[in-house]
C-alpha cells in the first residue's frame, strides 16, 4: 500500500539576491527553473523535502551562472571558499560546511554532516578531511572557477572595493570619481542559491549554498552556513532559505525571524516581508528569502534589484527575476 499524501509538495528556489547583470540573466533565471524541476521531481515521486532540496541546490552549483559551486566568487587571495547548510524541520537535525574548498557540491558534504556526524558545523581543513572520509572528491579548484568570477575579482582588487559597497542597494552609490566606478558596479551579479520543501508527508527542509562574496577575507563566513541566518526549518512553522549581505543577514538571523513570524500567525509571504523590512530598518541590509510554511503556502520577497526565483506547487512552476514579475507554465 502507498504512503498517503497528506501534503500538496511544494519546492521554493532561490538562485541569489543582488544586481544580476542582464548578460546573467536568462541563465539565472532557467537555473532556477532547473532547479525546482529536480526537486519537485523527487517530491512527486514521494522521496523526502531533504531529498529535495539536496537536489535543487545540487543542480544550481553545478551551473556557472550561480555563485555556489562552480561559479563560486573568489577572496582576496584569489581562491574559492564555499559555505553550505542543510536542515530536516522534523527533528531541526542540521549540517553546515564553512570555508570548504576543492568539493563540487557542498550541499551534499553539508547534509554529510547532518546525517553522519555529533555535529552541526565543520569549518576549513576539518570540513575537507570528513569529505575524503565519507567519500566525497576533491576536484580541483580551477574546476570550481569560470572566467567571470576572475574578472569580478580583477577589478574588485583593482577598485579596492569593500564587502561594504558590494551590498548596498542602489547602483547610485557607485561614485565614478571614488573607490568604485559604475562598471565594477555593474560586475555584481549572482550571489548565495537556495531551496525549501514541504513534501508529500508534511515534512519540511532548507538548504543554502554559496561562495560568499568577491575579495572577501580569507577565512571570512557569511550567513549561509549559520543555522537560523542563512536557512531555518521547523515543522512547526515551515522553512526559509535566505540571500544578500551575509554579515547583515547574521546580525538579524534572518531565517529564524521568518518562522518566528510565521509561529505567531503570519503568511509567509507576509513573514518574509516582515523580516527583510526589519533587516533594512535596523542595519540597512539588503537580500532575498524564500519560504514554505508548513501547510504549503508559499512566500518570496527581496529587497535588491533582482532576485532569481522559482517554485512549483499543483503542477505549476511560477518564476520571475524582476520585481513584480511572476511567469507562470504548466510542468
Ligand atoms: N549571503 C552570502 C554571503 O554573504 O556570504
Amino acid at each position: 500500500m502507498s504512503d498517503p499524501v497528506v501534503r500538496e509538495p511544494v519546492v521554493v528556489i532561490h538562485g541569489g539576491a543582488w544586481a544580476i547583470p542582464d548578460k546573467l540573466s536568462s541563465a539565472s533565471v532557467t537555473g532556477v527553473c532547473a532547479a525546482a524541476r529536480a526537486g519537485y521531481e523527487v517530491l512527486i515521486r514521494g522521496g523526502s523535502a531533504v531529498d529535495a532540496v539536496e537536489a535543487a541546490v545540487r543542480v544550481m552549483e553545478d551551473c556557472p551562472a550561480f555563485d555556489a559551486g562552480t561559479g563560486s566568487v573568489l577572496n582576496t587571495k584569489g581562491e574559492v571558499e564555499m559555505d553550505s547548510v542543510i536542515m530536516d524541520g522534523r527533528e531541526l537535525r542540521c549540517g553546515s560546511v564553512a570555508c570548504v574548498q576543492n568539493i563540487k557540491n557542498p550541499v551534499s558534504l553539508a547534509r554529510a554532516v547532518m546525517e553522519k556526524t555529533d555535529h552541526t558545523l565543520l569549518v576549513g581543513r576539518g570540513a575537507n578531511e570528513f569529505a575524503e572520509e565519507v567519500g566525497i572528491q576533491r576536484v580541483p579548484t580551477d574546476s570550481l572557477v569560470t572566467e567571470d568570477a576572475r574578472e569580478e575579482w580583477r577589478q574588485f582588487m583593482q577598485f579596492k572595493t569593500t564587502v561594504n559597497v558590494l551590498f548596498r542597494n542602489s547602483k547610485s552609490i557607485c561614485r565614478d570619481g571614488g573607490h568604485v566606478t559604475s562598471a565594477a558596479c555593474d560586475t555584481r551579479g549572482h550571489d548565495t542559491v537556495g531551496a525549501v520543501a514541504l513534501d508529500r508527508f508534511g515534512n519540511t527542509a532548507a538548504a543554502t549554498s554559496t561562495g560568499g562574496i568577491t575579495a572577501k577575507r580569507p577565512g571570512r563566513v557569511g550567513d549561509s552556513p549559520i543555522v537560523g541566518a542563512g536557512a531555518y526549518a521547523d515543522n512547526e512553522s515551515g522553512a526559509v532559505s535566505t540571500t544578500g549581505h551575509g554579515e547583515s543577514i547574521t546580525k538579524v538571523c534572518l531565517a529564524r525571524q521568518v518562522t518566528h513570524h510565521m509561529e505567531s500567525g503570519m503568511s509567509a509571504q507576509a513573514a518574509s516581508e516582515a523580516a527583510l523590512q526589519k533587516m533594512a530598518a535596523r542595519v540597512k541590509g539588503h537580500g532575498g528569502v524564500v519560504t514554505v510554511g508548513k501547510d504549503g503556502d508559499i512566500g518570496m520577497h527581496f529587497t535588491t534589484e533582482r532576485m532569481a526565483w522559482s517554485w512549483i506547487k499543483a503542477g505549476k512552476l511560477h518564476y520571475g527575476l524582476n520585481s513584480g514579475e511572476n511567469f507562470v507554465i504548466d510542468v
